[in-house]
């Protein structure tokens, strides 16, 4: 199960180069819950249980371990991490005691927070935002002596932009700073982040690689492990509905209509690619905020079987929404990290088990995860 990673580990001086990872967000409970994690699994306190990268297939590859990852980020709040770790344990997200546990790694990272933007009544142009947050990127990397620098969108989920917009939204002036810093860079959420033709261009042109976008953690994983079933078998899907309820930041954030049709469309893109049309239905995000990080998500699905006999699959799927994401975040900063080293660039289709958003590359999960597979292997021997 363990992955010591030791084949191919990028060294320096006969010790383990650190890879710096960058999380915009970085107080929120996503980030949190990373920093915490890596720390406890580092440390033998926790097994890395969902930590896809620490399983057999991924072994000598030269992913970064665990322990040589160092955090940083920018935040618009100011609650300090151990605060926000102990909310997460009072809500069931993080064991009792691995945030005292803990609490040395956490107070690393905090020190490493910068304030990010922009923030109200700032008066700063998109120019300036992207030349302060590249500032921060670069000196964390050379305050470090970090052999790279990760960054991952954790941030709250942006609207859908105006199509007439003048100014960049934050998402996209982090991925300007991440590029112009030389960072590579991973989109968890569904904000528009580095998809922009420009943005993309720049990262191909600095030989950054990057993966995108909107991490696939809970209905959609479940959504797109089911839907290659329907085609495989032949049964034709009518409709497929859903609901979901959840509190947090996050279930406030998806309270504004603007940002649930953001997640909403990753959501519907993954029935679309899969089933070759989007059935009826929709989606619906209720924020509960007695429910914290816990969401319910239902799904109802109406299909026909033989003779065009009607049938329905329910499915109810019960998820701590943090302990589900912050494994694929560290996996994603690791292999985006080694895809770095080993010299790729531009989007990396082969991620999109990830994500339900993806750049690319097959739609039903069992093909993405073979894809996945043949991403390590390619990095295993170098390329
Ligand atoms: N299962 C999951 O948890 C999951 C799955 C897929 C995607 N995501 C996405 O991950 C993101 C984080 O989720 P979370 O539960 O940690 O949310 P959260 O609300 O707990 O954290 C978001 C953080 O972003 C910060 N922030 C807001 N605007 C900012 C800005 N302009 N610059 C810097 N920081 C800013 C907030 O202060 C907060 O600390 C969300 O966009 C969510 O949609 C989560």
């Amino acid at each position: 199960m363990k992955n010591d990673g030791n084949a191919s580990e990028p060294r320096t001086g006969g010790r383990t180069a650190r890879t710096g990872v960058w999380f915009v967000g970085a107080r929120g409970s996503v980030a949190t819950t990373a920093v915490a994690g890596c720390a406890a699994v580092s440390a033998g306190l926790r097994p890395p249980t969902g930590m896809v990268t620490e399983t057999a297939p991924f072994d000598g590859m030269g992913l970064p371990p665990l322990p040589s990852l160092v955090f940083g980020g920018h935040d618009t709040a100011h609650s300090p991490l151990h605060k926000r770790a102990e909310h997460l344990t009072d809500a069931g997200v993080l064991p009792h005691g691995l945030a005292p546990a803990v609490r040395a790694e956490l107070q690393a990272a905090d020190e490493e927070i910068r304030l990010g933007g922009p923030l109200p009544g700032d008066t700063r142009g998109d120019e300036e935002l992207i030349a302060d947050f590249a500032a921060d990127l670069t000196s964390f990397r050379v305050r470090n002596a970090l052999a790279r620098v990760v960054v991952v969108n954790v941030s709250s989920t942006e609207p859908l932009p105006e199509p007439d917009a003048v100014r960049l939204p934050p998402s996209s002036l982090y991925a300007a700073a991440a590029v112009r810093a030389g960072c590579p860079y991973v989109n968890f959420t569904p904000s528009t982040g580095l998809r922009t033709p420009a943005l993309t261009e720049a990262a191909a042109v600095g030989a950054l690689p990057h993966a995108g976008r909107d991490g696939k953690t809970g209905q959609t994983l479940l959504r797109a492990a089911l839907a290659p079933m329907f085609v495989q078998r032949a049964l034709e899907v009518r409709a497929w509905s859903g609901t979901n309820l959840l509190g947090g930041g996050d279930g406030a954030a998806l309270a504004d209509p603007g940002a649930a049709a953001a997640k909403n469309a990753g959501k519907e893109r993954v029935l679309a690619d899969t089933l070759g049309h989007t059935p009826q239905g929709e989606v619906h995000i209720d924020d509960v905020p007695v429910l914290g990080d816990w969401k319910t998500a239902w799904d109802h699905i109406a299909f026909d079987g033989f003779l065009g006999t009607r049938m329905i699959l329910q499915t109810t799927w019960q998820g701590c929404d943090s302990a589900l994401a912050a494994p694929l975040v560290l996996d994603l900063a690791r292999l985006v990290a080694r895809a770095h080293e080993a010299g790729l660039s531009g989007p990396l289709p082969e991620l999109g088990f990830y994500f339900k958003d993806p750049d690319g590359g097959p739609s039903g999960l069992s093909e993405q995860f073979t894809a996945l597979l043949s991403f390590a292997d390619r990095l295993r021997k170098g390329r």
